[in-house]
């Protein structure tokens, strides 16, 4: 029980953060200082002007780029979308297409981001883990 309490207070944490918008966030180079707030409405908006030309409208049905195909990314887990992002943007995961898209954002606009593809519906599932008792 105590444990379900904390998960609660987590996830509304996490809620919260989500629909915060961060000015404490410097903005990333190149990014002017009066960039638009990192909402959820921004985020969709950013999805649809960039993201979606490679990743699909919805994230789930991505452009196959021959040679580096991009994944689908609707979905997925935040936490995993906000590391992807961080790590392209700072180079410790490296790759010549997704580099510039990363280093557009500051970290307020890769969690908004993270957050919004999160949450679109998905085909990716969990592949069934027995040793997990899943
Ligand atoms: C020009 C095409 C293109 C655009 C535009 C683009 N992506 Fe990507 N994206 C890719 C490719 C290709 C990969 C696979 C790169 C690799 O092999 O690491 C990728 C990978 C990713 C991943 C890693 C997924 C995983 O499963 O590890 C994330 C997250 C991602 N993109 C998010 C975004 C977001 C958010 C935007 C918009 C800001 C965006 N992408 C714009 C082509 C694109």
């Amino acid at each position: 029980m105590k444990s379900l309490t904390a998960l609660a207070i987590l996830l509304l944490g996490a809620g919260l953060a989500t629909t915060a918008t961060l000015a404490d966030d410097a903005p990333a180079t190149g990014t002017a200082a009066s960039a638009p707030p990192a909402t959820l409405a921004w985020a969709a908006q950013h999805f649809k002007d960039t993201c979606s030309a490679c990743h699909g409208a919805d994230g789930a049905q991505p452009t196959p780029l021959p040679g580096n195909p991009p994944p689908i990314i609707a979905g997925q887990y935040r936490d995993y979308l906000v590391q992807a992002l961080t790590e392209y943007r700072d180079g410790q995961r490296q790759n010549i297409i997704m580099a510039p898209q990363a280093k557009a954002l500051n970290n307020a606009q890769i969690r908004a981001l993270a957050a919004y593809i999160s949450s679109l519906p998905t085909p990716l599932h969990t592949l069934p883990r027995p040793e997990f008792g899943h």
